[in-house]
């Protein structure tokens, strides 16, 4: 299989999952300023930090001969609801839903980094600085949610599995082929 193919199909998730972040966060600061205020300054910097994410991912795709995903407003639309649903469910369900998606997002990232090992190190370059930055979402968030009970892990289960199909299904299952090649080398 063509290391074309499967950099596209990086760059495609990414940023749509970078844009599905984008509202996730949204729709929790949304919630967060009636409710939560005090945490609204943390979760804006961090959306900073996801938007800047997604525009780099964006700008990559030229030279590549990638093009965003087509089903954007389906991530749009999933990012805000599991943003809002969590952060109506409580302060701290806004943290463990952060870990779980970060910590998916980290694994994904994880296994990219090994493919582009030799094929693209200019992106495997910027990914290693975005994954930076999402680690420190994934600290932030194991930080404030406290000390997790059995609900809160299984919450943390469901949610990456839920993040996990959000990424298939906006991509018509690019992302489990893209893994299986990234295997396959
Ligand atoms: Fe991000
Ligand atoms: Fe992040």
């Amino acid at each position: 299989m063509d290391a074309a193919i499967t950099i596209r199909r990086i760059l495609k998730v990414n940023h749509a999952g970078e844009y599905g972040a984008i509202r996730i966060y949204g729709a929790q600061i949304a919630v967060a300023r009636y409710l939560y205020p005090a945490v609204v300054a943390t979760l804006s910097e961090i959306r900073g930090h996801e938007i800047e994410h997604c525009r780099l991912f964006r700008a990559a795709m030229p030279a590549r001969g990638a093009r965003p995903c087509r089903v954007m407003s389906f991530w749009s639309l999933g990012g805000f609801v599991l943003g809002f649903v969590t952060a109506l469910l409580g302060e701290r369900m806004i943290w463990i839903c952060t870990e779980a998606v970060e910590s998916a997002v980290h694994h994904h990232l994880e296994d990219q980094l090994a493919f582009l090992q030799g094929s693209d190190p200019e992106l495997k370059a910027l990914i290693s600085s975005i994954q930076e930055e999402e680690l420190s979402h994934l600290h932030e968030a194991q930080e404030r949610r406290g000390a997790a009970g059995a609900v809160q892990k299984s919450a943390v289960i469901v949610i990456g599995a839920v993040t996990d199909l959000l990424i298939w299904l906006s991509t018509w299952g690019d992302s489990t082929r893209m893994v299986r090649e990234m295997r396959s080398r």
